[in-house]
């Protein structure tokens, strides 16, 4: 049976790079309270470029990585929860830009918010498995710029937009990857933005907005769980230890998260890699983000064992462990 092997990778952000001084000078805010309680002390806020134009960098960087001629790509996810528009799918808009738009191929927008990714990335692992699609670009990518109150202190410090791209291949000497995935429901209001009203056009809705909300704490307190659990489960599956993985590459949505996960699990804080200081919280793309400037800092290697984490809205949380 053919597995999944990845190829190339990439990510790209704006140009527009914010610091916690500058966020200071337009919300009551300051460097030290953001980078003692989250590790962040920068992120990229788009001016210009839209969430497919951001996918549509990253995967040109992906292509690239690989070496591949694009006609062989057949099948493009993009995992975001700020797509362009509710339609066509950002992932089409990436098919036209990427000049592909006259091959068969399969693409489609993913929500599973800063889970989305891991779940793209299962997706095609099973299509890949099932022989639908030979070649695909796995994209996070996020301009959570759009859906972020700047009155709000609590949430609009914590988030970045950037995109990051996966190409991936079927191949039949592959080492087959291992997935986990959970939700929780329930949680919804946890973590959330308001919808379209059932016949809005009819009424005159008054107090909805398009804004990301968040209930910090109780965020805080699932990701422990989440983090580990996920950890442990995709492990469990895949008959390793923890001691074989080499290196957890997590959403980056906080380092003392992160932190408080290492110690609970005693496993060396120094195997998880993050960037969260320079990116913040980029939701769906954080993973492939951190993936590839792990790759360009030569952290990745051949045969290594790499576990992927999410977690986050829905309450949704997922871990993939591949062998390179
Ligand atoms: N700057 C300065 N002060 C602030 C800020 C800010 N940006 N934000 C909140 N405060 C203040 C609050 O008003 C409060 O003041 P008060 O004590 O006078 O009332 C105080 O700081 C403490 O506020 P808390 O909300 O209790 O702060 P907490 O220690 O919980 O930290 C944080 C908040 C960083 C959001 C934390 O709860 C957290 O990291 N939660 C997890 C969030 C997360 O990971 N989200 C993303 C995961 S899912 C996804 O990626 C979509």
């Amino acid at each position: 049976m053919s597995h999944p092997v990845i190829l190339g990778v990439g990510y790209a952000v704006p140009d527009n790079k914010v610091s916690n001084d500058d966020l200071s000078k337009v919300i009551d805010t300051n460097d030290e309270w953001i980078t003692e309680r989250t590790g962040i002390k920068t992120r990229y806020i788009s001016k210009d470029e839209n969430t497919s134009d951001l996918a549509v960098r990253a995967a040109l960087k992906a292509i690239d990585d690989a070496h591949i001629d694009p006609k062989v790509i057949d099948c493009i996810i993009v995992a975001t929860l700020t797509p362009d528009a509710m339609m066509p799918c950002t992932a089409a808009l990436v098919q036209a830009k990427l000049n592909l738009s006259h091959q068969r191929m399969m693409v489609f927008d993913l929500n599973g918010a800063c889970s989305g990714f891991l779940l793209a990335l299962q997706t095609v692992d099973a299509l890949i498995q099932s022989a639908q699609v030979t070649t695909a670009l796995i994209i996070g990518s996020e301009t959570l710029s759009k859906i972020l109150d700047y009155t709000d202190r609590g949430t609009a410090v914590l988030f970045g937009d950037g995109a990051g791209a996966f190409l991936v291949s079927s191949s039949s000497n592959a080492h087959p990857w291992t997935h986990f995935v959970n939700t929780q429901g329930d949680l919804e209001d946890t973590l959330s933005t308001d919808g379209l009203s059932l016949n809005a056009s009819l009424k005159n809705i008054q107090g909805e907005t398009p804004y990301l909300r968040m209930k910090g704490q109780a965020v805080f307190r699932f990701a422990i769980r989440a983090v580990e659990d996920a950890i442990r489960q995709v492990i469990l599956k895949s008959n390793l230890s923890l001691d074989e993985i080499d290196l957890i590459i997590p959403h980056q949505a906080n380092a003392r998260i992160l932190g408080h996960v290492a110690d609970k699990m005693n496993f060396p804080l120094s195997k998880f890699v993050m960037n969260m200081d320079e990116f913040g919280n980029t939701s769906s793309a954080s993973i492939p983000i951190a993936f590839a400037q792990a790759k360009a800092k030569g952290l990745i290697h051949k045969d290594m064992h790499v576990l992927l984490v999410g977690f986050g809205a829905g309450l949704i949380w997922a871990s993939s462990l591949i062998e390179l």
